[in-house]
């Protein structure tokens, strides 16, 4: 099998960084060029990767060098990736966007929400909506791949099979979700400080996340119906990892017909053939209002893997589904779906380079 030659275009950031821990460790992947606009030794960036042998190139230099890149990973901040992915996909490298430029079906959403114009429209259409779980014969077939947003693709994947089945009420979804602190990008800031962190939790943009409209058009393309979505987004005191609950209404014919077994049949019969997502169907000992916690999925069973653990609950007094999923935001919900995806671009094993467990 021929080796690959991988560039990683923002390098120094945390998914940058996180996607070479992972490429470091695949199986054909020879090559590796992560980008830093101010060279410094990789391993002063990234202490954790020290003797991997690793080191920056400049962007343009990355540049230079498309027609030898299999692919590129373009891990920029919001905005900049729409003028730099035809760069690399007109010398035949593929393209594996983690930001949010091409994951919008309509520009005008994406320009409603980012307050930017888009300057590569014609790039934005041809690109795939990369949860590989759910796009997976495009993503064979695609050159450029929008990673989707490390909250959507955790809510997405637990909220898939209700949605597809059309049990839940798409009218009003409340989605909440807390995210680690490599969610809040790496440059330092003084509210993200440990002094503020620390046993804290913080809330932001209430106001509409910028992925509750990613959730929406989604959901939308899913059912084929118009969705809402009512997100609500906090980093806590951990590094990594995504905890996310949906909680929507079960429609009304189905509010007698439905239980928890049922739900965890139904999700294992969507995602009982695939590696990375994880149905919980532990049953449930304790009764009356005795606290049982091992039924629903821990984040700590995910951080630093590639898996989305899902568990289900249902309150049959209320007619509301419990869908609990978690994902570790720097691998499943970016640098490992995004290699997942390029397994599938050169028709490797799906898992290849991702089947990593979580410490205990
Ligand atoms: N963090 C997460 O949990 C997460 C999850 C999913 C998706 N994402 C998305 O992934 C993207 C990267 O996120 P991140 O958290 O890794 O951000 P980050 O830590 O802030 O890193 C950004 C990277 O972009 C580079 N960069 C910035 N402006 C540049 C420019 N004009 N030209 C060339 N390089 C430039 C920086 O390199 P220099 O050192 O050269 O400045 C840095 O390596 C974002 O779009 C984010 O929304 C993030």
């Amino acid at each position: 099998m021929k080796k690959l030659n991988m560039g990683v275009y923002g390098g120094t950031g945390f998914t940058g960084g996180e996607l070479c821990r992972l490429l470091l460790n695949h199986p054909y992947v020879e090559k590796i060029r992560p980008t830093s606009r101010d060279i410094e030794p990789f391993e002063n960036i990234h202490p954790n990767l020290k003797h991997s042998g690793l080191s920056f190139v400049k962007p343009k230099t990355l540049e230079e060098m498309a027609g030898e890149l299999d692919a590129v990973f373009l891990c920029l901040p919001s905005g900049k990736s729409m003028g730099v992915a035809g760069r690399f996909l007109d010398k035949d490298t593929k393209v594996i966007d983690l930001g949010s430029d091409f994951r919008f079906t309509s520009l005008d959403t994406y320009e409603a929400v980012y307050g930017k114009k888009h300057t590569s429209p014609n790039l934005s259409h041809e690109a795939v909506y990369g949860v590989s779980e759910i796009n997976r014969e495009k993503i064979k077939k695609a050159s450029l791949i929008a990673n989707p947003g490390c909250y959507v693709i955790t809510g997405l994947l637990g909220l898939f099979p209700v949605i597809k089945e059309e049990i839940i009420n798409i009218e009003n979804i409340p989605i909440n979700a807390i995210n680690g602190m490599t969610g809040a990008d790496s440059k330092p800031r003084i509210d993200t400080m440990q002094t503020r962190v620390s046993s804290n939790i913080l809330s932001y943009n209430m106001e509409g996340h910028r992925h509750s409209s990613e959730f929406e058009e989604k959901i939308s393309e899913i059912s084929g119906k118009q969705a809402f979505v009512n997100f609500n987004a906090a980093h806590g005191d951990f590094t990594t990892g995504i905890h996310c609950v949906a909680s929507p209404l079960i429609k009304s014919t189905y509010k007698n017909q439905i239980n928890r077994e049922g739900l965890i049949d139904l999700y294992k019969r969507y995602y009982g053939e695939e590696f990375f997502v994880r149905v919980n169907d532990l049953s449930k000992s304790a009764k009356g209002t005795s606290k049982v916690y091992d039924v629903y999925p821990q984040m700590r069973n995910v951080q630093g893997t590639n898996f989305c653990d899902i568990g289900l609950d249902y309150d049959s007094s209320r007619g509301i589904v419990k869908i609990i999923s978690v994902a570790d935001n720097l691998v499943r919900g970016s640098g490992g779906s995004a290699i997942q995806n390029m397994n599938l671009m050169f028709g490797f094993d799906e898992t290849a380079g991702l089947k990593l467990y979580s410490a205990p």
